[in-house]
């Protein structure tokens, strides 16, 4: 049995069940999955706490040799698990330069990097520009609270402070995304805190584009004004011709 299965199948139970709590589980096995696919990874996470993803993370890599997980926090958190592939760091994530001279494997490369530390937009900008580079092509980072949901008026977590940075943390996200989508694939779990994954298309020591940030428009018809007396030209789907399909299912050049 791995060190922790235990609490590994309590999420699996969870995560057939027909109650919220299904959403917290397959978070946390959508990173054992991942950890446990790669053949000796190198596991980065930035928030250790009581260590619950730090166990989920262990136990996928228990058994795998030259596999580690090296978990940082600003607290005291070395007593939070036991084994053998595990280091903890303790200082602040966004210091990689200092990271990176007690831990130079990172500069190696990292396949899973784990973002749940301090839940600022700000913070998790330093945290996921400052690891880019670090990150191997087809590496992983996830992001922790990123959906907002639970989180608003009368939801089953109503909080308004999470609810807004959660949000922020999001848009910050898809500004990335939209500055990056050739480096980026971009995807997410929602329903309990948020999980979002971004998988990296680019080398080892690529970096990231700086986020674009674009303001949401409302108010269709003062916008569809505007549009007419700018004389500006739009999109618009059009089912007859090829033109708005980006991938044409008719040619087969696609498959080439
Ligand atoms: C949400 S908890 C992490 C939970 C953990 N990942 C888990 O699944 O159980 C956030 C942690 O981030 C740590 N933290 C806050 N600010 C930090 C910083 N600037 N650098 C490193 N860790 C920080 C806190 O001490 C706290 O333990």
């Amino acid at each position: 049995m791995k060190i922790y299965e235990k609490y590994i199948n309590t999420l699996l139970a969870h995560s057939k069940k027909k109650s919220e709590s299904r959403f917290a589980a397959n978070q946390l096995l959508e990173m054992h999955f991942e950890a446990t696919k790669r053949e000796s990874p190198v596991i980065v996470e930035l928030g250790v706490d009581k260590g619950q993803s730090t166990r989920v993370f262990l136990n996928a890599i228990t058994d795998k040799s030259n596999a580690r997980l090296i978990s940082i926090d600003i607290k005291d958190c070395k007593e939070a698990v036991k084994s053998s592939n595990w280091e903890f760091v303790q200082q602040d994530s966004v210091d990689i330069k200092s990271l990176l001279l007690k831990k130079p494997i990172i500069k190696d490369g990292i396949d899973i990097l784990y973002i749940d530390s301090l839940h600022t937009q700000s913070h998790v900008f330093k945290e996921v520009y400052g690891f880019f580079e670090y990150i191997k092509p087809k590496g992983v980072i996830y992001f922790d609270d990123i959906d907002s949901g639970p989180y608003m008026n009368g939801q089953r977590k109503d909080s308004v402070s999470t609810e807004i940075v959660n949000r922020k943390i999001f848009n910050l996200l898809e500004a990335i995304f939209r500055a990056n989508y050739s480096s980026i694939d971009f995807s997410i779990n929602r329903g309990s805190t948020g999980l979002a994954k971004f998988v990296k298309n680019s080398e080892l020591g690529d970096k990231l584009n700086p986020p674009i940030f674009i303001k949401k428009r409302q108010f269709k018809f003062f916008w569809k004004l505007l549009e007419l007396l700018k004389l500006k030209k739009t999109y618009h789907h059009d089912n007859s011709s090829n033109e708005s399909f980006l991938i044409n299912v008719d040619n087969d050049k696609n498959d080439e």
